[in-house]
């Protein structure tokens, strides 16, 4: 099975950059090796769907509304990004939990919403620093699985993807070790089995995202029960996502 790549923009890129970035991207992704999920900011949506048209390169958005429609000023519904041509959406990054204060209960309904109407769900999980050294990390990540993914349908799951995303890792230069995140794949999939079944639990792709980096994917994004990455930073840089997309075994 090919691996998956997602980028996630976060609030970088203006649309000049967002232009040149999918017109390279576009013209020189093999689509052989790897999925691509490419995340702008919702401005961007209606260009990188439309430069994206004639290739494989599959559009995401960073966030998704709990709500389906009505008076939530400042809000996009998943029929929204439906209509778009969005294809995926992330829910529950860390940057929406701390910042912006999203409990698991709104991230639930989130899912339910976004599922619902159709999209791919990355459900982004993870510990923070404070966890990880009073090791609770497999305590936190349970609980934020059992909370996000609660009163899902098993087939619904077949439209969820699991992101594994240390706090402590995001944006620090500081990736998880191979053991960490093996360790944190293990976790996901019990809960998975324990609270839907064994056969979602294998088939259900778990990324792992946090500093990932030239040097460091390979191993990271090639470790028991990994089926791919989530870029930040490094997928700014157009000609470093090409490679390990292109390259990645
Ligand atoms: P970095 O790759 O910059 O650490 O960000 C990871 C991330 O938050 C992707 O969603």
């Amino acid at each position: 099975m090919k691996k998956l790549i997602v980028a996630n923009f976060k609030m970088n890129q203006q649309p000049s950059d967002v232009k040149n970035y999918f017109i390279k991207f576009v013209s020189l992704f093999t689509g052989v090796r790897a999925d691509v999920v490419i995340c702008p900011a919702y401005l961007d949506i209606p260009l990188a769907k439309f430069l994206t048209n004639q290739s494989p390169v599959k559009i995401g958005a960073q966030n998704v509304s709990d709500e389906e429609e009505g008076a939530f000023t400042g809000e996009v519904s998943a029929k929204m990004l439906k209509a778009q041509g969005v294809e995926y959406v992330l829910i529950g990054h860390s940057d929406r939990r701390i910042k912006f204060k999203e409990s698991d209960k709104l991230i639930n309904k989130k899912i339910k919403t976004a599922l619902k109407n159709g999209l791919k769900c990355i459900v982004c999980v993870g510990e923070t620093l404070a966890d990880r050294n009073t090791e609770r990390t497999y305590e936190v990540i349970r609980k934020q699985l059992d909370e996000d993914l609660r009163g899902l349908y098993e087939n619904e799951l077949e439209s969820v993807i699991i992101a594994y995303e240390p706090i402590w890792a995001i944006g620090t230069g500081n990736n998880a070790s191979v053991k960490d995140v093996e360790n944190a794949a293990k976790v996901i999939r019990r809960a998975i089995n324990e609270n839907f079944s064994e056969k979602a639990s294998r088939d259900i792709q778990v990324l792992y995202g946090g500093s990932l980096n030239e040097k460091n994917y390979a191993p990271l994004l090639s470790c028991t029960g990994i089926d791919g990455g989530l870029f930040g930073g490094l997928s700014l840089n157009v000609n470093a996502l090409l490679n390990i997309a292109n390259s990645i075994k």
